[in-house]
Formats: C-alpha cells, sequence, structure tokens
C-alpha cells in the first residue's frame, strides 16, 4: 500500500508497470512478509528506467538490505558494468547474494558489509548511479562522497522524501521554516534544501513509493 499515492494512482501503477519478473515478485513479497523498508515496484521501475536513461553501467547503493533495490538495477546494467552493495548487517548481504545470484546476469556484484561512508572510500568512481538509502542522518554527507565520484551526467537518486521515517506534511512544514518535528525530519529537509540550492545539480522530486530526489550532474 502506498504511504502517499491515493487508491486511484495506486492502482493505475499496478496496472500500467509491466509485471514483475518471478523473482522480483518473491523478493517484493519477502519485503513485504518481512517488513522490510524497500523502495517498492514502482521506485524499482524508476530506477530501471533511470539506469537506463543514464547509459549506466556502474551503481553504487548506500544501503542495499537483502538486494531489492539492486536486483532492479541489474536488469538495466550491461555485462561489463557493476553495482556495489552495502548494508551494516552481514545477514542482509547473505539474503541479497542468495536473491541476486538467480537474477541470470553478468554484471560483477559487489557485498560489502560494514559502514557504507566508509565502503564508498575504498571503491573508485566514477560512478553512473549513486542511490542513498541508509541512515538519514548521513543523507547529505553520502550526497557530498558522491558528488565527487559521480561520472558526469551521473544521477543521484535519494529514498524517503516523503514517508517512512517522515511524514510528508512535517516535511513540507520544516520546509516552509517551521521547526523540525524529529530528527528524521530534520535530515530529510535539510537533503532537499542542499540538493535543490546545489549548482552543479538540477534535482526533481518524485512521488512514487516513499517519494525520491533524483539529483542529476549538469557539469
Ligand atoms: C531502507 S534499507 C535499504 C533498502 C534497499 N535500498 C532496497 O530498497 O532494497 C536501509 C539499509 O541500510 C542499512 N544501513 C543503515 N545505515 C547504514 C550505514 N551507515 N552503512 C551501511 N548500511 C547501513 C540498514 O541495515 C538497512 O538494511
Amino acid at each position: 500500500m502506498s504511504l502517499i499515492l491515493d487508491d486511484t494512482a495506486e492502482a493505475f501503477l499496478t496496472a500500467a508497470n509491466p509485471e514483475q519478473s518471478p523473482l522480483l515478485a518473491e523478493m517484493t513479497e519477502y519485503g513485504n512478509e518481512q517488513g522490510f523498508p524497500i523502495v517498492g515496484p514502482d521506485v524499482g521501475q524508476f530506477l530501471r528506467v533511470t539506469a537506463r536513461l543514464a547509459g549506466a553501467k556502474r551503481v553504487f547503493e548506500f544501503g542495499s538490505g537483502f538486494g531489492y533495490s539492486a536486483a532492479w538495477f541489474l536488469g538495466a546494467l550491461p555485462a561489463d558494468g557493476d553495482i556495489v552493495l552495502t548494508d551494516y548487517d552481514e545477514g542482509n548481504l547473505a539474503d541479497a547474494r542468495g536473491f541476486l545470484s538467480r537474477a541470470g546476469h553478468d554484471t560483477r556484484i559487489h557485498y560489502e558489509a560494514g559502514d557504507a561512508m566508509e565502503t564508498f572510500e575504498r571503491h573508485d568512481g566514477p560512478f553512473d548511479i549513486i542511490l542513498i538509502d541508509h541512515n538519514k542522518s548521513m543523507y547529505v554527507d553520502a550526497f557530498e562522497d558522491a558528488r565527487e565520484d559521480l561520472a558526469p551526467g551521473g544521477v543521484v537518486v535519494a529514498d524517503n522524501m516523503m514517508a517512512g521515517p517522515v511524514e510528508p506534511e512535517h516535511v513540507t512544514a520544516a520546509l516552509r521554516g517551521e521547526d523540525p518535528v524529529d530528527e528524521h525530519t530534520d535530515a530529510i529537509a535539510s537533503y532537499i534544501e542542499h540538493v535543490r540550492d546545489d549548482p552543479e545539480f538540477e534535482t526533481a522530486f518524485v512521488p512514487l513509493g516513499e517519494g525520491v530526489a533524483v539529483s542529476v550532474k549538469t557539469d
């Protein structure tokens, strides 16, 4: 169930989007059953199309969980591409390995347990797409790290702009100058202002899933 869209819009997306592969459908069900905060199929399809638009070969994820968002990216990456999955939790990455080994793609997959920010330091860029979906208080720092290692025309996508650990009304109020109601709202509003005001990026906010920010490097 969407936390943002009304029933009409949600029904439209379910009817209009392509059917998920059996593996993705299984992963979606697994995430929902476990109550795991996956991006969901609407954002997954959006990530895949974004990767195609960017002609992406190399992807880095800050926060991969059990590999759900990575599974969507994989469908758009070439055999000579690569994707770096990061997570604090080794069990999540073991699950990711199990699922993604069945995806039937030759793209190189790196599974990196530990802090995503430290892992990023160890991997040379440039990356074509960087997904930010880990600790909300680290979003701005992750973006600043990402900008240094982003290919020209590269894209940073950040999740949870409107929902999940935040409520859309709270983020809106904070953006209008009210005191943030909590640290998550503060972190997300700060991220939005940060990317919106960056002269080297063009950013759009897309109310799919829990709301994503898409920032394209313009030079
Ligand atoms: C929202 S989930 C990621 C979901 C994933 N992108 C998807 O849609 O399939 C966030 C994940 O980030 C991990 N995480 C949080 N902070 C982290 C950090 N600093 N370094 C690495 N992983 C982190 C958590 O363990 C959790 O599995």
